[in-house]
């Protein structure tokens, strides 16, 4: 006999999240738990557009808080986003942000919520060293985060992606207490996802969970979170990109993206140190650029990973567990759900591999990766990944 299980529930792990169909109802109450009275809602412009975005407006207003939009924000945000926020958060009196969307809405939204009372500029906020220490916490406003996409986990991350449009690099910015106060998890929102962005930011939550388990750190309660949300990527994306109206599967894919976000405070990798100069030079869709690195990373790293992905892959159920039963359980899996297989499909040229690999050395992600990256490795791992081939 199999016992239904309710795909809800309330969780303090890694912050107050309200989980399941629904939920956004209760988008009201989680402001005022935050001691919210006029939350500025951040979304992006495509959202914006969407019955779902009026309806949580008008849910608050109903309510009476004082609820405006903000929307003017692009896909791989920039500080010029961020500094519009900020000046509609203090033009309309807020005091505190829904941030409602994908990872790019989410960040900008946790972003504002930083800046709002710093007098510093943002990229002295930078995850660099102890840089977090020179924010002014108590300037910082409350965050309800709501994601609308099941990849990105930022929702429960304590960062935010921004571009510097000077340099052309992705920056980390990072407050621990940038992790949103409270989450409304509601797989209902992710229903109207088209499958070729489902696939893309299913994979993201797959490379944050696949990263922080082959990251060398010491981190067991990641690690143990990392396998699950990965077990349940296996299980769940491929129905999640074929009838994206199936709320069960899109409820499994939204907590292991959450489980992605969470784990990957245990490090992430090369498939990030290679993603984000991708998205920053030549604006590369973030989880669909990890999707396509994948393969050649755990190839890269195989050394190191033998023994992870035999464990892996015992936990996943595959055949003949072994790394190479969890290298052709990704390749599989990203051909079913149509990803492309090498980085000249996303316009990626050998002549800028160069550039990219100067810049990948330099990331953030580059430390979680189980073996230590070079400028030349990385103008390998790029030259195999625009050229497909996987050795
Ligand atoms: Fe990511």
């Amino acid at each position: 006999m199999t016992i239904e299980m309710e795909l809800a529930g309330n969780w303090n792990y890694p912050t107050a999240i309200r989980f399941g169909a629904g939920r956004i109802r209760e988008l009201p109450d989680a402001c005022r738990e935050m001691g919210m009275t006029r939350p500025l809602l951040v979304t992006d412009p495509g959202l914006a557009a969407l019955p779902m975005i009026a309806d949580a407006v008008a849910g608050c207003r109903g309510a009476g808080l004082g609820c405006e939009l903000f929307a003017d924000i692009q896909g791989n945000p920039v500080a010029a986003n961020v500094d519009a926020g900020v000046a509609a958060f203090r033009a309309g009196g807020h005091d505190g942000v829904i941030a409602f969307g994908g990872g790019s809405a989410l960040d900008v939204g946790k972003a504002v919520a930083l800046m709002v009372g710093q007098t510093r500029p943002i990229w002295d906020f930078e995850d660099r060293e102890d840089w977090y220490t020179r924010v002014d916490v108590d300037g910082m406003a409350a965050v309800v985060a709501v994601p609308t996409t099941a990849g990105t986990g930022s929702e429960v991350g304590r960062a935010s992606v921004i571009t510097d449009t000077r340099d052309h690099t992705k920056k980390i910015i990072f407050h621990p207490r940038m992790l949103p106060g409270r989450v409304i998890a509601d797989p209902e929102l992710t229903l109207g996802l088209p499958p070729d962005i489902t696939a893309a930011v299913g994979m993201d939550a797959l490379a944050h969970n696949l990263e922080a388990f082959c990251s060398p750190f010491y981190h067991p309660i990641a690690q143990g979170v990392a396998l699950e949300g990965m077990r349940l990527i296996r299980k769940w994306l491929p129905a999640a990109c074929r009838r994206g109206d199936d709320v069960t599967a899109r409820a499994h894919m939204l907590v292991a993206s959450t489980m992605g976000a969470a784990a990957f405070q245990k490090g992430l990798g090369a498939m990030h140190a290679m993603s984000h100069p991708c998205g920053a030079v030549l604006d590369t869709h973030h989880g669909l650029t990890n999707a396509v690195v994948m393969p050649y990373v755990l190839v890269f790293n195989r050394p190191a990973i033998e023994e992870k992905m035999t464990a892996l892959a015992r936990y996943l159920g595959l055949p003949a567990p072994s790394f190479g039963s969890v290298l052709d359980w990704v390749l599989d899996l990203r051909e079913a759900i149509g990803i492309p297989a090498d980085l000249a499909a996303l316009g990626v040229a050998e002549d800028q591999i160069g550039q990219l690999a100067a810049m990948a050395v330099a990331d953030p992600s580059v430390g979680g990766n189980p073996i230590p990256l070079t400028r030349a490795n990385l103008t390998t791992l790029f030259m195999n990944a625009v050229r497909g081939r996987i050795e």
